[in-house]
Formats: C-alpha cells, sequence, structure tokens
C-alpha cells in the first residue's frame, strides 16, 4: 500500500518467513526487513547466534538435506504456515582450483547450491498445500556471471543456483513462485571491498544488505505476484571488473 511520502509500504502481516543465515551479515538484514513489515520471521544458522536472533532460532546445518526439513517442519509447527523462504545461507573462503580439494568444492556446493535446492523442496511441500502459495527468493552473487580468480567451486555452485530458479520456477507455478537475486558487492562483517573498486560501479558505491533486503521484499510481495523465474541484478548498474581489489 501507499506510504504518506508516496513509497511502498510492504505489509507481511500475518505471514511467516524462514531466512537461512539470517542471524548475521545480509541476511540478518534481510530477515528485520521482513519483521519490521508484520512478518513472523523464523532464522536459522549452524552455530548458535552472537546477538539475539531477528525471529525464532533453529539451530541447523543446511548441507544436510534431513535437517534442512526439520527446519522447515519447525517454521510451520511454530507458525502455523511458511509464505516466503529466502535462501541466503551462503559464501565460501577463495581456494585455488588447481590445488583444491574435493571435500572443499563439495562442502561449497552443498552450501551454495544443494541446501538451496533441499529447503526449496521442504518449503514447496508446505506452500503448494496452503491457502495464498508461496514465494521463493535465492540469494545468488555476480560470481555466477563474472567469477573472480580463487571463486571458481562458489561462482559454479552460484551459476547453478540461478539456473535452479529458474527450473523450479517452471514446475512449481502457478502455486509458487521462484526467483533469484544477482547481488553485487556488498559491504559485510566479512567482505571489505577498496573505495577504488566501488569507483567502477556505474552507480558509484558497493551495495548494501539493505539493497538485497529491499529487492527481496519486492520479489516475496503481492505487487511481484506475476513474477516468477526472474532473475533481480542488485549490482549497482554492470559486472564488476575482472579483479576487484579486497581490503588486506
Ligand atoms: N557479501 C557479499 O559481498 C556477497 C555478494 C554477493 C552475494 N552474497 C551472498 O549473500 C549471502 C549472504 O552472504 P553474507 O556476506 O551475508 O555471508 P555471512 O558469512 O556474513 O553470513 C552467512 C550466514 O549463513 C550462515 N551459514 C553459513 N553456513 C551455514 C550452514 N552450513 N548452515 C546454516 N547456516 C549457515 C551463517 O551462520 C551466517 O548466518 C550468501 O549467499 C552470499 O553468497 C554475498
Amino acid at each position: 500500500m501507499a506510504s504518506e511520502r508516496g513509497g511502498v509500504h510492504l505489509d507481511f502481516t500475518g505471514r511467516t518467513v524462514l531466512v537461512t543465515g539470517g542471524t548475521k551479515g545480509i541476511g540478518r538484514v534481510i530477515a528485520e526487513t521482513f519483521g519490521r513489515a508484520g512478518a513472523d520471521v523464523v532464522v536459522c544458522a549452524r552455530s548458535e547466534p552472537e546477538q539475539p536472533p531477528p525471529g525464532l532460532f533453529v539451530q541447523t546445518d543446511v548441507r544436510d538435506p534431513a535437517a534442512c526439513r526439520a527446519l522447515v517442519d519447525a517454521a510451520v509447527e511454530r507458525f502455523g504456515r511458511l509464505d516466503v523462504l529466502v535462501n541466503n545461507a551462503g559464501g565460501s573462503p577463495d581456494a585455488d582450483a588447481a590445488t583444491v580439494s574435493p571435500r572443499f568444492v563439495e562442502k561449497i556446493v552443498a552450501l551454495n547450491l544443494l541446501a538451496p535446492f533441499y529447503v526449496a523442496q521442504a518449503a514447496n511441500d508446505v506452500m503448494r498445500t496452503q491457502d495464498g502459495g508461496g514465494s521463493i527468493v535465492n540469494i545468488g552473487s555476480v560470481s555466477a556471471i563474472d567469477p573472480q580468480p580463487g571463486t571458481a567451486a562458489y561462482s559454479a555452485a552460484k551459476a547453478g543456483l540461478r539456473t535452479l530458479t529458474r527450473a523450479l520456477a517452471l514446475e512449481w507455478g502457478p502455486t509458487v513462485r521462484v526467483n533469484h537475486i544477482t547481488a553485487g558487492l556488498i559491504r559485510t562483517e566479512t567482505t571489505d571491498y577498496t573505495e577504488q573498486t566501488a569507483g567502477l560501479i556505474p552507480l558509484g558505491r558497493l551495495a548494501t544488505p539493505e539493497d538485497v533486503a529491499n529487492a527481496c521484499a519486492y520479489l516475496a510481495s503481492d505487487l511481484a505476484g506475476y513474477v516468477t523465474g526472474a532473475d533481480l541484478a542488485v549490482h549497482g548498474g554492470g559486472e564488476v571488473p575482472a579483479r576487484y581489489v579486497v581490503n588486506p
């Protein structure tokens, strides 16, 4: 609905939103954004959060398919339904593609590609049988399009997530919408890009977690009711240069 300043205020009152990895970084801001919009929020992480969680916390390692289903079950048990899933948990340390171990690659693919698939499967089981269906938003990365040195496993997994989004959207419409955000370079507790890098982005700055959270709220809302299988680029206007610079 329209706010007094003419903007759009999204109302998620009565809706349950699950954000994986919603205890810190971008996921925390996404969870807080939905919470401010009235949603019942559920977050998970592998370990107990350092700060109070922005919703019901369910300790979960999303790389375990059984744990993904238990996570969705816990959300439904507490709030009675699941309207929105944000597959946010992800990331990777840099690693040299020539020497990286199979175990490392498997872990990165499990976190960034397989886990979103398994949580989405469990969420779809709930969403497809409830009034109003549901919406899934996958948090991807410019690395899927424009990989950086040291990110082979991560970039390949994120590229898979982008295609998975489209595939699920085709199979799960019309009851469940599935969309993807290509997130640009974001300053969080774990990433620190230089001002020189920021200057190369057409909009002249790094992305903020709020930029991603706002896009997420839009895609999950009724405003995006005719949007599925879409990729929303939140990267300030373009891919980043071939080798960007991170502060040491
Ligand atoms: N930071 C960036 O510049 C950037 C850019 C593009 C995309 N992204 C993507 O945005 C998402 C969030 O990134 P971030 O920078 O906020 O990460 P982060 O490391 O700050 O937070 C990641 C969250 O995921 C959780 N998590 C990690 N492994 C998990 C597991 N096995 N099971 C359950 N939870 C787990 C962590 O506990 C944490 O809550 C990721 O998918 C990342 O790939 C980040």
